[in-house]
């Protein structure tokens, strides 16, 4: 194990010392220790934190969910032409890490089993090919010498934690180490390292969280599950794996969906939402976990707004997006690999494909889809489909130079960024983002307000487990809180401040 800073080992909770049974609150009424309980959001974090109350034996609690169904960024849907449909996952399709030998499993990947969910490997590094703009162009020693440099960037990293030097953007790192990507195939392989895991540049990345997230996801090293991704291919989706744990605690009463929370309001003796329909449900704790860009937006109106030091937090990480673009066709007339990459003179267009109609995937589907992220994700999804379809039908005469490009049969792509449920697609740490800042975004508002969810993980932001693990930990807190009968909650730091103050 690396030694850890202090800081990422968590805080531990403040409780009241209260006597036995006659527990009162911060504001001396009694409190039930059966206290009701909000879940706002029905995504991994929801139905863990859910799940994580039920087993510490408080059970009243609902979870609000404005879709008609749980999973939250756990979504699928049915695409292709009519007797050529399959199911697609929209938003996340990998169990990315999964288990080494005995070592630690990813949670994600043992709900995977218990349901048993259909997965296949996905190679990514060993089964691609790569194309420039007037075809196929073999890069693959630049592609090989970008996943080094990648190795080397999450090493460097882990130095500067160790002599405490401040954090700075991984491009910064990058261009310490003399790995400047400067052609179209060298910023593809970069791309692909780097941009299609954060869903966003060198420049918008932390170079220090980004390798903590690297590291502990896929690094055995430190407790990282493996460097395998398994694709979720069931025709169930892979939302199934919480829906279906989900009904093994879940009971009807606990759960309201088509339910649209416009307004959040958090006192100190409860909070109340209030939905679209204008109903309000009371109770006497909410744990909030809605995505991060959720958040940033106002979709949701916090009553009393929320405090500076949580504003603060909450503008300060971002909100990425991925966006994946699927076409389906006749017939398969691209390349045998899982992946390949294509290098335009424009760092991030249309770079990543990946093959549907695989032998390991969707055989006969007919499907090929490529991914974008960041700012060209923003500008795609501000293109109607029609502009977004022709402009990737170029990219693949531009790859398949000999092959008239036939028109697909079906085309979509999903705008996480526009969705007002999410408002992009994961977070990402920038390097403006300080340790204070994210034990401020995770911290509760009082006493009764939580937060949990993907972005609110130190160690695995952007991730599936992150959320569960969020989920988890964040609900045994608010269990603990409740069963001694109030508490102060998870520690935040008022302003988050300069060690030197900047001199004129
Ligand atoms: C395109 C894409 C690809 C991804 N790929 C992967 C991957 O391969 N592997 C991986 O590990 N992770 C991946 N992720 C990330 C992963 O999906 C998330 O980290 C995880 O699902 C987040 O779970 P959560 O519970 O924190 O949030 P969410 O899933 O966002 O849950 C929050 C819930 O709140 C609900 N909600 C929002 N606003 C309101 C409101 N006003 N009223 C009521 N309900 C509301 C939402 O509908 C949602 O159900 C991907 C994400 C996307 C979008
Ligand atoms: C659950 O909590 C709500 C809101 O506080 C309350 O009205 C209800 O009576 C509680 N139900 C039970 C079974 O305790
Ligand atoms: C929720 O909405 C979906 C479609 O948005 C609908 O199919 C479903 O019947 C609704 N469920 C309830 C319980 O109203
Ligand atoms: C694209 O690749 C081909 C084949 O390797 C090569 O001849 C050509 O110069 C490359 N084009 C660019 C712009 O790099
Ligand atoms: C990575 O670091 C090793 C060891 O210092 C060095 O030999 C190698 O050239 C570096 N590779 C890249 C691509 O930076
Ligand atoms: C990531 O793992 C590498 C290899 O084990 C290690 O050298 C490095 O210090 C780690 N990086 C961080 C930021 O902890
Ligand atoms: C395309 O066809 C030309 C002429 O037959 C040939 O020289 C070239 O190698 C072909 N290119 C590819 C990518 O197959």
């Amino acid at each position: 194990m690396v030694e850890l800073p202090a800081w990422l080992l968590g805080v531990g909770l403040v409780m009241l010392a209260l006597p036995g049974a006659s527990a009162v609150s911060v504001d001396g009424r009694a409190l039930k220790k059966d206290a009701s309980v909000l879940i706002l959001g029905g995504g991994v974090a929801g139905v863990i934190a859910a799940r994580t109350l039920h087993e510490q034996g408080i059970t009243n609690f609902t979870i609000v969910e404005a879709k008609g169904e749980l999973g939250g960024r756990l979504t699928s849907t049915t695409f292709g032409a009519k007797g050529k449909e399959v199911t697609l996952e929209l938003g996340a399709n990998w169990v990315q890490g999964t288990q080494t030998d005995n070592g630690p499993a990813n949670p994600i990947w043992t709900l995977v089993q218990k349901h048993g969910l259909k997965t296949h490997e996905n190679d990514w590094t060993g089964s691609i090919v790569t194309y420039n703009a007037t075809g196929p162009d073999d890069y693959l020693d630049l592609f090989d010498e970008s996943a080094d440099a990648y190795t080397n960037l999450t090493i460097t990293a882990g130095t500067r934690v160790d002599k405490r030097l401040v954090d700075a953007t991984a491009r910064t790192g990058y261009s310490l180490l003399g790995a400047k990507s400067r052609t179209p195939q060298a910023m593809a392989s970069e791309y692909y390292q780097f941009d299609w895991e954060y869903a966003q540049t060198p420049e918008e990345s932390s170079w220090i969280a980004s390798s903590w997230g690297n590291n502990f996801t896929y690094n055995t090293d430190v407790g990282g599950f493996g460097d395998d991704n398994q694709m979720a291919l069931d025709p169930r989706g892979f939302k199934h794996i919480i829906q279906a744990e989900a009904a093994e605690f879940l009971k009807p009463a606990q759960l309201r969906t088509n339910s649209t929370i416009k307004t959040i309001k958090n006192s100190d003796s409860g909070v109340s939402v209030v939905l679209e329909s204008g109903e309000v449900l009371h109770a006497d704790y909410a744990l909030c976990t809605f995505s991060l860009g959720v958040l940033q937006h106002d979709d949701v109106v916090f009553e009393p707004a929320l405090p500076d030091w949580k504003e603060e937090a909450i503008q300060s990480m971002t909100m990425a997006t991925y966006t994946k673009v699927f076409l389906q066709f006749e017939e398969k007339f691209w390349f045998d690999t899982e992946m390949a990459l294509y290098a335009d003179p424009e760092r991030g267009r249309y770079p990543v494909w990946q093959s549907l109609d695989h032998v390991n995937f969707l055989p006969g589907s007919g499907i090929v889809f490529v991914t974008t992220t960041g700012d060209y994700s923003l500008r795609i999804e501000s293109l109607p489909d029609e502009q977004v379809q022709e402009e990737v039908l170029g990219v693949l005469a531009a790859m398949f130079p000999n092959t008239t490009i036939p028109a697909p049969v079906a085309f979509h792509f999903p705008r996480w960024n526009a969705d007002p449920l999410f408002r992009g697609s994961y977070s990402n740490w920038p390097s403006s983002f300080f340790s204070e800042h994210h034990e401020n975004l995770r911290a509760n508002v009082g006493e009764r307000l939580w937060f949990a969810g993907e972005a609110t993980s130190q160690k695995y932001f952007g991730f599936l487990h992150g959320a569960y693990f969020e989920g988890a930990d964040v609900a045994t807190d608010m269990a603990k809180c409740i069963k001694a009968g109030g508490c102060v909650g998870m520690k935040h730091v008022q302003e988050v401040t300069n060690a030197r103050p900047y001199k004129i």
